[in-house]
């Protein structure tokens, strides 16, 4: 496809960006080590360059310990608070400048400068440790996109305080789960949000989630409402703008932390087992995510940036908060659903903002695909210079249309593969220096060493799908908790290492392919395997076979067992208007047979208004399987919209 038409276009070389990337190798050509080796010439020391974007307290005396492999331990010796980088040390340069232009979702708009953030993050610290909050006690946070997510976040940050954010659409019961796992301290959570015309009462859902737990947490409640909602505050309870009008003009010196302490907490998303705690640590991930914040998505000071992530996702931490702050950039916020009050709401948010980096998920723009083209080219959108997605395999179409129609065919396309457990992003093309191939996610970022393995750890090449690892730690990688250290090495490490040979390769749940020019394509998650006779099918693969049948939308592939036999069952999402469904029912059994083999036509295909989705847009095949083998669905809380649940049951049992 990249031959018959004219080259994607790449980003002007900027100087500071051009700088770090010639630092740590401009084409990605380090030389490659053995396995596990870190002692080639240049390895780690480039890491220094990107430690630069920093400022440190104390330097650090060592880039990375290996002493305690897998758990290394990155700028040893080094000390630095994460809030006074986001903040404090833009003031002499930027102090009036925009650090984050939020916009509700009753059309209120509010803007911060840096100076106003240094305010807000000062009250917030100071009354955080008049509710007794310490330095390593847990916060937290059950907000939705409000300005004061982010900044209660800063607030931790700088008092040394670990933020534990959960995504505000959670149950009472998997915030009470996530508080208890990490012994939270207090929490911050608001009265209640609108959604659509109906009001959500967040506090309630809190208050519910407070009494399961013996103790009680201070907890601070932000006023989101107004006259229009009452908000009652029970023993312990306080208002957020009583508490920022009474600390305001307070002197909160921010706390230099150890680098290798932990900065936060995070759950990983939960699509195909328990939700578990991670934990990142301070100079290590700060380094990370400056330097991507930089490479990947070529933010400078004043680049306005919209990453449409929740905060409780990592993408939120990374790239709404830390990279585009540490760098001096401008952060858009929107809360609220981007259909609301209609579909021009998202293009009109990047208007009126000039927004110039957007970043969102597949899933999204697959949604905007459906609403069609008419509603991006309504809107100015010249500001944009570059688009970015993340968080499952991106099809070439999807990818066209979001070049065409909202790049304008002029703004490159990042494909950034990461995980939670990484931090930031290490695979995808550095914008103005790679080629871009759509549905691919690129290659490593220098720095990053990939392999391809089968299941006996041997290095495939390329053309074959295998299992995706990394031979090489990273700063920003997983830092867990001592308590933790023992199934995280079963999860990551385990598999594929040889811990006798010393080599440490770390396993992503990820199976892959490379091509000859080393871009990688992401076949999806290791667990999201059918196996079909004696076959392993990949969902992707199934899913790519069955969205070639015109009408449908989306699809999700899981296994029915009956008597020891497994048959294939897909879950569909029409476009609208399609009335011919046993036409259709057939188009797709066909088009399995045809693309992937006869022995996989599946046995029933469903339609379904939605898929179940988790919040950060993984379809949730475990729930499908519970219902396509009558087990009961468990574990809905991470999904978007719960009430999809009973919807998919009782379409399935009408089959
Ligand atoms: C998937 C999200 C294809 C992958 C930052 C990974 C992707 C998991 C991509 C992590 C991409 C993420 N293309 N698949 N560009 N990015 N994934 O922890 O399966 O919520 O392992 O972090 O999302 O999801 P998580």
């Amino acid at each position: 496809m990249t031959e018959e038409r004219p080259a994607y276009p790449s980003l002007e070389n900027r100087t500071a960006r051009h700088r770090t990337l010639q630092a740590i190798g401009r084409d990605g050509t380090t030389t490659k080590p053995a396995s596990g080796d870190c002692s080639d010439r240049k390895w780690p020391t480039y890491w220094i360059t990107a430690a630069s974007l920093l400022e440190w307290s104390d330097p650090y005396e060592r880039i990375v310990d290996k002493e305690n492999e897998p758990f290394y331990r990155w700028f040893v010796g080094g000390s630095l608070n994460a809030a006074e980088n986001c903040i404090d040390r833009h003031l002499e340069e930027r102090k009036n400048q925009v650090a984050l232009r939020w916009e509700g979702k009753r059309g209120e708009r509010r803007t911060y400068t840096y100076y106003d953030l240094y305010r807000e993050v000062s009250a917030v610290a100071a009354a955080l440790r008049e509710l007794g909050v310490e330095e390593d006690d847990v916060v937290t946070i059950y907000l939705p996109k409000l300005p004061e997510l982010p900044i209660t976040m800063l607030a931790c940050a700088r008092i040394g305080a670990l933020h534990n954010v959960v995504f505000a659409g959670f149950s009472p019961n998997a915030l009470a789960e996530r508080m208890q796992r990490l012994d939270s301290h207090t929490l911050v959570t608001c009265d209640g949000s609108s959604r659509e015309e109906t009001v959500i009462n967040q506090k309630r859902k809190a208050d519910t989630a407070l009494a399961s737990i013996e103790e009680s947490l201070p907890t601070i409640v932000v006023d989101r409402l107004g006259s229009s909602h009452d908000m009652h505050l029970g023993g312990n309870q306080y208002d957020y703008d009583n508490l920022v009008e009474a600390f305001v003009g307070a002197n909160v010196p921010p706390v230099p932390r150890k680098a290798t302490d932990p900065l936060f907490h995070i759950h990983t998303s939960g699509t195909t087992g328990d939700p578990q705690r991670m934990t990142h640590a301070t100079g290590g991930y700060l380094t990370g995510v400056a330097w991507t914040a930089q490479t990947v998505f070529d933010l400078m000071p004043g680049t306005t940036i919209w990453c449409t992530a929740g905060a409780g996702w990592i993408t939120g931490h990374s790239y709404v908060v830390y990279g585009p702050l540490l760098l001096g950039a401008t952060v858009v916020l929107a809360e609220g659903s981007l259909r609301y009050p209609d579909r021009y709401r998202p293009w009109e948010v990047i208007e009126r903002n000039g927004v110039e980096v957007f970043y969102t998920t597949p899933g999204v723009i697959r949604t905007f695909m459906k609403w069609g083209e008419s509603f991006p080219s309504s809107h100015d959108l010249s500001s944009l210079r570059l688009l970015g997605t993340v968080g499952e395999p991106i099809s070439p179409d999807t990818w066209e249309w979001y070049y065409t129609h909202v790049g304008d065919e002029r703004c490159p396309i990042v494909d950034t593969w990461w995980q939670t457990e990484t931090g930031r992003v290490l695979i995808s093309d550095r914008p103005g220096i790679d080629e871009l191939k759509p549905g691919l996610v690129g290659r490593p970022l220098p720095g990053i060493e990939i392999q391809i393995v089968d299941e006996d750890g041997h290095e495939l090449p390329p053309g074959e799908s295998g299992y995706l690892t990394i031979d090489r730690p990273w700063p920003s990688m997983l830092a867990p908790l001592e308590g933790d250290r023992y199934w995280v090495l079963a999860e990551y490490w385990q598999a594929f290492s040889d811990p006798r040979a010393d080599t440490w390769q770390y396993f992503t749940g990820d199976r892959a392919v490379i091509d000859d020019d080393g871009y990688v394509t992401i076949l999806g998650r290791d667990d999201d395997v059918i196996t079909i006779g004696n076959h392993r099918l990949g969902t992707a693969q199934l899913e790519a076979a069955i969205t070639t049948v015109d009408s449908v939308t989306e699809a999700a592939a899981v296994a029915e067992r009956t008597a020891g036999e497994t048959a294939l069952c897909v879950f569909a999402t029409l476009e609208q208007g399609q009335q011919d469904r046993t036409a259709i029912r057939n188009a797709v059994a066909d088009a399995v047979a045809e693309h992937v083999g006869e022995f996989a036509r599946p046995t029933s295909v469903v339609f379904t208004p939605e898929l179940p989705e988790t919040y950060s847009g993984k379809t949730m095949y475990r729930l499908l399987e519970c219902i396509v083998n009558d087990r009961p669905p468990t574990d809905s809380d991470t999904l978007r919209n719960p009430e999809i649940v009973g919807e998919l049951t009782t379409i399935w049992n009408q089959e």
